[in-house]
């Protein structure tokens, strides 16, 4: 079953909006299959952003998603990468539509409240930086 990777960045969890975009998951139907609040380290994040490496706001994206925890998940289900993205909204929380978490959440494109892996490849790469193995619980859930 498809996986994909999500973390509520620093003002997410500064705003106490975990419980909130836990439970939107959840009540879409998805399956929790890790999840923990960790800080991230400077070298994990220069890993995680390596695409936008160079890009002018590259330190300000390093220097916020290290400013405070965050909380990592791993969601699985059909179609779930794409679905979480469309669940999340666009990039810029001005362009989000109402309903969405950046949406309903967000006002600027750096502090945009939530991360999700954009394809296949970058969940697999993003699960793997932040998640070992034996963090990630297989079991059944009936719908
Ligand atoms: P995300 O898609 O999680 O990963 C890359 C992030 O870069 C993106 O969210 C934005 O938060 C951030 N980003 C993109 N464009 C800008 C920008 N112009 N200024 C600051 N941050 C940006």
């Amino acid at each position: 079953m498809e996986k994909t990777f999500l973390m509520v960045k620093p003002d997410g969890v500064q705003r106490d909006l975990v419980g909130d975009i836990v439970s939107r998951f959840e009540k879409k139907g998805f399956k929790l299959a890790g999840a923990k609040l960790m800080k991230i380290t400077e070298a994990l994040a220069e890993e995680h952003y390596a695409e936008h490496k160079g890009k002018p706001f590259f330190q300000e994206l390093v220097g916020f998603i290290t400013s405070g925890p965050v909380f990592a998940m791993v969601w699985e289900g059909e179609n779930v990468i794409a679905t979480a993205r469309q669940m999340m909204g666009k990039t810029n929380p001005q362009d989000a539509l109402p309903g969405t978490i950046r949406g309903d959440f967000g006002l600027t494109v750096g502090k945009n409240v939530i991360h999700g892996s954009d394809s296949p490849e970058s969940a697999e790469r993003e699960i793997g930086l932040f998640f070992s193995n034996s963090e990630l619980v297989e079991y059944s859930k009936h719908s």
